[in-house]
């Protein structure tokens, strides 16, 4: 596995491997890897000839008062993982390598930022399509690979590829998961014992929506009031839980084929989201 920490060795890497036909494949992350992560490496795999994983601690994304400097950071033990799982290019640029000093441009992808988690984190998406943006023109991918763990974010990066016309394919992988449900996140390591016993009522609570879907429910409401109840507890804070179309990320009064539930929560301190597709 090949390091990369220059954004111009990046960019004339992948210009040779265009050359040669060769298709790259890109795997954003923030690194603090794990199985959810190492899933789009495997995906990665099936869809060309290299994979490139990058590992950047984006700034510009997180707020003020946000885990910007507490993000977990173990770069030697990232390496290892992604070196054993067959990633071919590790490119970890500093912050100086996206963000030239004095740089002024910034992506937005306007409508699908607005609500869910960008109603609670201002700047939040704005700040992610930029850096993606920005690894899409550096690495210049044949297609790129994202998590529906974070589906506001698949659903902003596949809006700004078509938007900005990147010949990118964008592909999303499921959300990989923990044996009791909790889904796989770098921000899990924050949960103490306790916590991490409470967090679990997030993935169980969409679990029972999708069955009650599946028995008939068809009304939103009566969905996310009873996930409300379910999530009563003194550790848990709700910033939302919405049921909207699965691409326009629009709410849904009416269950419809299409329709995805989306839930972010506070448990202590730490931030955790997930979602599920409602089936009629
Ligand atoms: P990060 O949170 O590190 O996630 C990197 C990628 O891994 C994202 O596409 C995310 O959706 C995916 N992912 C995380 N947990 C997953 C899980 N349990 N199952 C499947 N996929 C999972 O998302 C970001 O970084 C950043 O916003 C980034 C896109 C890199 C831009 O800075």
């Amino acid at each position: 596995m090949k390091i990369i920490e220059s954004s111009q060795n990046m960019q004339s890497l992948a210009l040779e491997l265009k050359s040669l036909k060769q298709k790259l494949i890109l795997v954003p992350t923030m690194g603090a890897l794990h199985e959810g992560h190492l899933a789009l490496v495997d995906q990665a795999k099936q869809l060309g000839d290299k994979v490139v994983l990058s590992v950047f601690v984006n700034p510009t994304q997180f707020g003020a008062g946000e885990d910007f400097e507490k993000y977990p950071r173990p770069l030697e033990k990232d390496q290892e993982l992604a070196q054993a799982r067959g990633v071919d290019y590790f490119f970890v640029p500093k912050a100086s390598e996206v963000y030239p000093a004095g740089d002024q441009t910034v992506v937005m992808v306007t409508e699908l930022s607005r609500g869910l988690c960008g109603a609670f984190r201002p700047g939040h998406f704005r700040g992610v399509a930029t850096v993606v943006t920005k690894l899409f023109l550096i690495c210049q991918p044949h297609a790129a690979v994202f998590g529906e763990k974070d589906y506001q974010q698949l659903q902003v990066i596949k809006r700004l590829a078509q938007d900005l016309h990147f010949p990118i394919k964008i592909i999303g992988v499921p959300t990989l998961r923990e044996k009791d449900g909790l889904a796989l996140s770098s921000r899990n390591a924050y949960l103490n014992t306790l916590q991490r016993q409470i967090a679990l009522k997030l993935p169980q609570s969409l679990q029972w929506a999708v069955r009650a879907v599946q028995q008939g429910e068809q009304e939103s409401r009566v969905i996310k009031e009873k996930i409300i109840q379910d999530l009563q507890d003194p550790q848990i804070k709700i910033d939302y839980i919405e049921v909207v179309d699965s691409e326009t990320l629009e709410p849904l009064p009416k269950i419809k084929a299409q329709a995805r539930l989306l839930a972010a929560i506070r448990v202590g301190e730490t931030r955790l989201i997930d979602n599920l597709p409602l089936k009629l």
